[in-house]
């Protein structure tokens, strides 16, 4: 595995460091952030630099797909105050990421405060990975540190291009999502199962495969599932795909005996992988499969890595976000990391 910089020994002190975070969260219905983990996950790390004397922390996220442009919809000032309560510091929005307003930002900020900065694909530099606005983000800056694994298959300006221009530095979090996908993709407990569900089978296909190849057993759900029975893919024997379904035609959940057979794959399991619901668990009763298979995983001595957007959302309406094995904030990247492809942010970071 490839050196990367991580952040124990660097001297923040008097720094200014912009940190790359993952804001990119969904919002209920009230406007209220949901998956707080993936918010929580830069944390530690921001109270790492905050501790060194003279230190500035500003957070650029990107939230949604803007398409390049300002859309208020899109902006990160809502999330300013969850930001302060899961922080714990008082938090300062700035409305742009590159300019004067981002160097005066940092100015007025005091020892222990933090500046968010406003969604970065308001520029199409970002998804173009442009340099010259990579060098607009990294110019109030001395230091740069990605504490976002979730973005790190892309390969962005705020997140490639402007590691090459800082001196730059991976985030605590992101080191322990690597080092964790890395052992369960490299070096997995047997029997290894793969609990794959949610929907796209395109972007899921690679991963049934690659581990349909490297682990004992791969139950396939939800949207998935529907999709390669209706494509008829076909899969060794180690993959399994629902025998019986719930909600008609429309096979909205694992029926009670997919759940049964599954749920004694999980309980012989020493490795599992979760990526996805089983079934449309925001609409009961079709989230009966998704929840008696977390249920088994709550109660299993399983080495478990949950990743992806809906899984945690799953895991927090049922606190059990710290019941359930490690759970990684990427969703597109932890499948692409643990389909065997090299991901450009953490290539970036390489020492
Ligand atoms: C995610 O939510 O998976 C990441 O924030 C990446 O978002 P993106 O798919 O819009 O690049």
């Amino acid at each position: 595995m490839a050196e990367i910089r991580g952040i124990d020994g660097v001297d923040f002190a008097g720094k200014k460091v912009l940190v790359r975070v993952d804001f990119n969260v969904e919002l209920d219905r009230d406007g209220n952030a949901m998956e707080r983990f993936k918010l929580e996950a830069s944390k530690e790390t921001v109270s790492r630099i905050l501790a060194f004397p003279g230190s500035r922390v500003a957070l650029l996220s990107h939230f949604g797909r803007p398409d390049g442009k300002r859309d208020e919809a899109f902006s990160l000032r809502p999330l300013q105050d969850d930001i302060s309560r899961i922080f714990g510091v008082p938090v300062r929005f700035v409305e742009d990421c590159i300019g004067t307003a981002v160097t005066e930002g940092l100015a007025a900020l005091s020892d222990g405060e933090v500046l968010l900065l406003e969604n970065v694909r308001f520029y199409q530099g970002d998804e173009a990975n442009d340099t010259a606005f990579a060098a607009s983000l990294a110019e109030p800056f001395d230091l740069f540190v990605n504490e976002a694994f979730s973005v790190c298959h892309r390969d962005q300006a705020s997140v490639t291009a402007i590691a090459r221009i800082l001196p730059s530095y991976a985030g605590m979090r992101l080191l322990e999502e690597r080092d964790q996908l890395d052992t369960i993709r490299r070096d997995p407990a047997h029997p290894a199962v793969a609990i794959i569900g949610g929907a796209k089978i395109e972007t899921k296909l690679p991963l049934i495969r690659e581990f349909e190849r490297t682990y004992d057993a791969v139950l396939v759900g939800g949207k998935v599932a529907n999709e390669a029975i209706d494509q008829g893919i076909s899969f060794s024997d180690k993959v399994s795909l629902p025998a019986d379904f719930q909600g008609g035609e429309a096979r909205l959940d694992i029926g009670p005996m997919t759940t049964a057979m599954f749920i004694e794959v999980v309980k012989r399991a020493k490795t599992i992988v979760w990526n996805g619901p089983m079934g449309k668990f925001e609409e009961s009763p079709y989230d009966a499969g998704t929840n008696a298979l977390v249920y088994a995983m709550s109660e299993s001595a399983a080495n478990i890595v949950v990743g992806g957007g809906e899984s945690l959302t799953i895991l927090e309406r049922g606190s059990l976000i710290h019941k359930v094995g490690f759970v990684c904030t990427g969703g597109g990247a932890m499948l692409e990391y643990m389909s065997g492809k090299e991901l450009p942010g953490l290539t970036a970071l390489e020492s």
